[in-house]
């Protein structure tokens, strides 16, 4: 049978994102436009700026996409984009502009919950990868614990009660003076200094609760830097340390839980850091799990994930209303 197609839409922080995926999971063509320069004065999104450059940027994108893949809006099974959780604006932009095209081509349309795209997008680049698995998603956005069972079945085992891990890279890149995003930034400068120089905390480690929580580590950051006591690199390999002990504290908090499961899966902009990966697959050895992350391109906020994630619902014909809300804050 002809393999079905998916147009996917993502605008629900800094990334405008455009892609055409087959239910063979292939990738038939993408774009993917940053904002980077945009916020990089304000070091951190700004939500006008963002739904601005969403609203310019998406038909180009849209016609060179398909184009590109030589498809026209009549090859489509689906229109998915994503409908939260985000910054209303920019979600407004992409959802609004996949009713339309939904209405004008007569096409099915999906709401993806950014989430669900972020979860199930290991099975785009991975065919083997089977329910369950447990999945580790830290962004800028979000920091959770998942147990992946099922298309449309989620467990949340653990998230942040204040800052995404993604977000305190981003902090500590600010108070040591580095860019933004300044996660990759925090990784280059680590690699030079002593993680157990300065003492730093691992807020909620050993706690019976099975939460995340980073704004205290950020605070003992900017503590760490007015003192005047340590150097920079230093106070970046120290907070990266913090990070990937809170990280694996949590996981192995979260699998005394569940009992074992056969992967352990990391996706989201942070997965890109090599300390935090190194130790994630010594955690899984450790439970004799497997370990996967998907290619960075599929990690980091793509409209791929959110057309994957369309074709996933597609086998179980989940469609929704050409009504159906943005939502700024959607739980799994
Ligand atoms: O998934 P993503 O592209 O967008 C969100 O949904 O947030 O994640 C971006 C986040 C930023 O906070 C960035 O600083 C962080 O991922 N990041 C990293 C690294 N590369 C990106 N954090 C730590 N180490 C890295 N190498
Ligand atoms: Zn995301």
């Amino acid at each position: 049978t002809k393999p079905r197609i998916v147009l996917g839409i993502e605008s629900s922080c800094d990334e405008t994102a455009v892609a055409l995926v087959a239910s063979d999971r292939t990738i038939r063509a993408q774009r993917i436009a940053s904002q980077h320069a945009e916020h990089a004065p304000y070091g951190g999104v700004v939500p006008e700026i963002a739904a601005r450059a969403h609203a310019e940027r998406l038909a180009p994108m849209l016609e060179a996409v398909m184009d590109e893949a030589g498809v026209s809006l009549a090859d489509c099974d689906v229109i998915a984009a994503t409908a939260g959780p985000g910054l209303i604006g920019g979600v407004m932009v992409g959802l609004v502009t996949a009713k339309a095209l939904a209405m004008a081509s007569d096409t099915p349309l999906m709401a993806i919950n950014h989430l669900e795209g972020h979860a199930l997008s290991p099975r785009l680049a991975d065919p083997e990868l089977e329910f369950p698995y447990l999945l580790l998603l830290v962004s800028g956005g979000h920091c959770q614990i998942l147990l992946v069972e099922g298309v449309g079945r989620y467990r949340r085992l653990a998230t942040t009660i204040d800052d995404a891990l993604g977000e305190a890279f981003d902090k500590t890149a600010k108070i040591l003076g580095l860019g933004y995003p300044g996660g990759p930034a925090v990784e280059k400068l680590a690699q030079s200094g002593d993680p157990r120089a300065v003492p730093l905390p691992r807020p909620l480690a050993g706690s019976s609760e099975p939460h995340f929580s980073f704004a205290g580590l950020k605070s003992a950051v900017l503590r760490a830097k007015e003192s005047g006591a340590h150097g920079d690199a230093d106070i970046a390999a120290s907070f990266q340390q913090a990070a990937v002990d809170c990280l694996t504290d949590r996981l192995s908090h979260a699998l005394k839980r569940i009992g074992s499961v056969p992967n352990l899966v990391v996706a989201g902009g942070v997965a890109a850091n090599r300390t935090i990966r190194t130790a994630l697959e010594r955690l899984a050895s450790d439970h004799a799990m497997g370990f996967t992350a998907p290619p960075m391109a599929l990690c980091t906020d793509n409209a791929a994930m959110i057309a994957w994630a369309g074709c996933e619902r597609l086998r179980l014909g989940q469609f929704d209303p050409l009504d159906v809300s943005a939502r700024p804050r959607w739980p799994l």
